[in-house]
């Protein structure tokens, strides 16, 4: 039996160890923000946090969430995360969608860690997360309006 913390519950499950986490979030726990798409850590778009850094859920075994705290696009409540989400709405970044979740999830973390980040910091934080759309203008954009809105003062919401 495994134990986790998945965005603020406490969870177990028996399902196999070796299985990808990202096919717990979506399969088992329901959690379908969290996509799929290469299945081998070069797409970025299954991108969780686990213990509040970026992750690959799809090259993460379910083991590997025992004991720590796993968040999902669905989860998250961090004044970082909200302010991401904040940003990403009013500069209108999302295109097709598919590959948004990871960017949230990424440039998250990275303002968790980094409050303010520069384009180089952005650009190497977040190149991992791949939009077969081309929004990586508007997404290093928000990402800039969202370390101002947090240097300005708490989020609502
Ligand atoms: S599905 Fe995990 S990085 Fe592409
Ligand atoms: S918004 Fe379509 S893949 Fe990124």
């Amino acid at each position: 039996m495994i134990e986790f913390e998945l965005n603020g519950q406490a969870v177990q499950t028996a399902a196999d160890p070796a299985m990808p986490l990202l096919w717990y979030l979506r399969d088992d726990a329901g959690l379908t923000g969290t996509k799929y798409g290469c299945g081998i850590a070069q797409c970025g778009a299954c991108t969780v946090h686990v213990n509040g850094q970026a992750m690959r859920a799809c090259m993460v075994p379910l083991s590997a969430a025992a004991g720590a705290s796993v968040r999902t696009i669905e989860g998250i409540d961090s004044a970082a995360g909200r302010a991401v989400q904040s940003a990403w709405a009013a500069l209108d970044v999302v295109q097709c969608g598919y590959c948004q979740s990871g960017q949230i999830m990424s440039a998250a973390a990275l303002l968790a860690r980094k409050p303010a980040p520069t384009d180089a910091d952005i650009d190497s934080a977040m190149q991992g997360n791949l939009c077969r759309c081309a929004t990586y203008q508007r997404i290093r954009a928000a990402i800039h309006s969202a370390a101002r809105a947090l240097q300005e003062g708490p989020t609502h919401g």
